[in-house]
């Protein structure tokens, strides 16, 4: 049976448990579930930032990587390096120069790189390719009980590119930490409907409303001198700046 967008219900699905709002992937370690149908795999994942103790192994990981390994790349170049990280230190590292704060207890998690050096720089083809990766890893993790967060909030890419001698035709795109569902998770409700999103022929600007500039001015300006400071200093500036870091999760579920 063909299900279309409309008639989604999670209910109805049988992948994911679904119970009160919450969906329980944890099911999913006990038992992986990589040939769910594709559409129960993007409704049921959900971003996850605290992971259950047991590591993923390597030959897991793997599969999953050589699967997204399947996502789109720019003139089909397939140019990704992962960066595989799982020494403490080094997230701790990472976490100490500024990155997301829940990095501090994850145990596994990867750079992804892509070569920068092609014809179509303007269009920023690296990230995209890279971007479609990520996204692909994210939903074939969610089928075997792994889940994932995609994070932007890092220090400088050239200090990233130190960090890690990431080769200067390369460039980090993202970080994604990993590891078995731990708990529930809580489900995001869509914040628009598709016929609200689309637009027919031109762009049409008549209805947009922007919130107001001012505080995001005032975070960039702060964000760029934060990750200006020495790292160093930075690091023991660290137990500070944690509080301005954004809350927009719930830390109990997510
Ligand atoms: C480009 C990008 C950057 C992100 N950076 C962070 C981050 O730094 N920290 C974090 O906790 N989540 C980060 N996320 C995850 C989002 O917060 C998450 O996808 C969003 O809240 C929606 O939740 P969902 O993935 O469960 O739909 C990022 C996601 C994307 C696509």
């Amino acid at each position: 049976m063909t299900v279309f967008y409309a008639d989604y219900d999670l209910d109805r699905q049988d992948s994911v448990p679904f119970d009160n709002g919450f969906l329980k992937p944890g099911e999913l370690v006990k038992n992986p579930n990589p040939e769910m149908p594709l559409i129960d795999s993007i409704y049921t994942r959900r971003t996850s930032r605290a992971y259950a103790d047991k590591m993923v192994s390597r030959e897991l990981f793997q599969w999953i990587v050589s699967v997204a390994m399947n996502a789109p790349t720019a003139c089909n170049e397939q140019q990704w390096k992962i960066v595989h990280i799982e020494n403490r230190d080094t997230i701790n590292d990472l976490y100490e120069r500024g990155s997301a704060a829940f990095l501090k207890n994850v145990k596994q998690c990867f750079l992804i790189c892509y070569n920068s050096r092609n014809d179509n720089p303007y269009w920023y083809d690296y990230i995209q390719s890279a971007s479609a990766f990520a996204a692909f890893f994210q939903v074939v993790a969610h089928t075997v009980g792994i889940g994932s967060c995609w994070v932007g909030h890092l220090p400088n890419r050239s200090e990233l590119k130190r960090i890690f001698k990431i080769h200067r035709h390369y460039e980090p795109v993202c970080l994604i930490s990993y590891g078995y569902y731990r708990g529930k998770a809580k489900t995001l409700p869509r914040k628009h409907d598709a016929s609200s999103i689309i637009m027919e022929e031109k762009f049409d600007s008549n209805d947009l409303v922007f919130a107001s500039h001012r505080k995001r001015r005032v975070r960039l300006v702060l964000r760029y001198l934060y990750y200006k400071v020495p790292p160093v200093l930075r690091k023991k500036l660290r137990r500070y700046s944690i509080k301005f870091e954004k809350k927009f999760y719930y830390e109990k579920f997510d």
